[in-house]
């Protein structure tokens, strides 16, 4: 069976939904986006995950379309035919199209008419982490050239995406993003070292994004479990020098990082704290 999409109401299928090319989304990546795991056929941590969408429209003042109660109402009508256990919900909400176009002018950059906002959203398919064996990857380190407003999850992410592009052709999983000798994120996720037993990840800041999956990990993962954390900005220099890495997001939970441009971290294996958050993560998406 083909994949059914939503967009703005309707249930589709994915060839059929088709939006407006002066939709503000597509011509200025005017819109957020949000990424919601499901494992085991439940969602994880929906509801961190819609407080997001909404920080992150009213910080570039978009209207939210929907009710929280329509929003989980539409997501359910999408997901009845969805045959797979362990899948990402995408959503994207776009500022939209003008919902009047009479004076002709199409493209505009200052967001000053009223707009129809566009929400689409569609499932993929990811791996069950529960099966999965824990394998470290290889990152890269990259200056962070991005805009100052990485707080909100914008679908503007064309520095992301060349930089992961930049880690997939050397081999890399992820690229780790360094901004005035400060390390900030990955680019599709939250960075942690582990020192003498000691955790360290960045504050929350306009600098990063506030990771669902980082706040679950440092709160139920690391501090229920008496693992000491430092959450404090931590240098280039720490990250290389540090026992274990490894990063968070939705798709992947825990990750550990083995391998740092050439150099190894941990002898090119996933180190011992990072197996056992790992280990206790999961007990979360069964
Ligand atoms: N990205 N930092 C950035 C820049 C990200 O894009 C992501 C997630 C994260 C981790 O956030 P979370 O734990 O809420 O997934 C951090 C998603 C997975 C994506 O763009 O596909």
């Amino acid at each position: 069976m083909k994949n059914k999409v939503f967009l703005n109401g309707s249930i589709k299928n994915d060839l059929d939904a088709k939006v407006s090319i002066f939709d503000r989304g597509y011509l200025f990546s005017d819109g957020i986006y949000e990424l919601i795991p499901y494992f085991n056929s439940k969602p994880f941590l929906i509801d961190e995950h819609y407080s997001r969408l909404t920080e992150s429209l009213g910080m570039i003042g978009i209207n939210n379309p929907y009710t929280k109660k329509e929003w989980f109402s539409n997501i359910d009508n999408l997901l009845q035919n969805c045959e797979f256990e362990n899948f990402y919900l995408y959503i994207q909400v776009t500022r939209g199209v003008p919902e009047n176009t009479k004076d002709g002018i199409m493209r505009e950059h200052a967001a000053t008419k009223k707009y129809n906002t566009s929400v689409c959203m569609f499932y993929s398919e990811i791996t069950n982490l529960v099966e999965r064996n824990i394998s470290g990857k290889k990152a890269i380190t990259l200056e962070d050239k991005r805009w100052k407003q990485c707080d909100i999850k914008s679908i503007s992410l064309l520095f992301n995406t060349y930089a992961k592009t930049l880690a997939y052709n050397e081999g890399a999983f992820e690229a780790i993003l360094i901004r005035n000798n400060v390390i900030t994120e990955g680019c599709s996720s939250n960075v942690f070292i582990v020192k003498n037993n000691v955790i360290k990840t960045s504050p929350k800041s306009n600098l990063i994004l506030p990771g669902v999956t980082r706040s679950f990990v440092i709160d139920e993962v690391i501090k229920k479990n008496n693992y000491k954390i430092i959450i404090e900005n931590f240098s280039e220099d720490e990250l290389f020098e540090s026992d274990e890495i490894f990063i968070t997001n939705s798709t992947q939970g825990i990750l550990p990082i083995t391998c740092l441009n050439e150099k190894d971290i941990n002898k090119g294996l996933c180190g011992d704290i990072t197996k056992e958050l790992y280990n206790i993560f999961i007990k979360y998406l069964v």
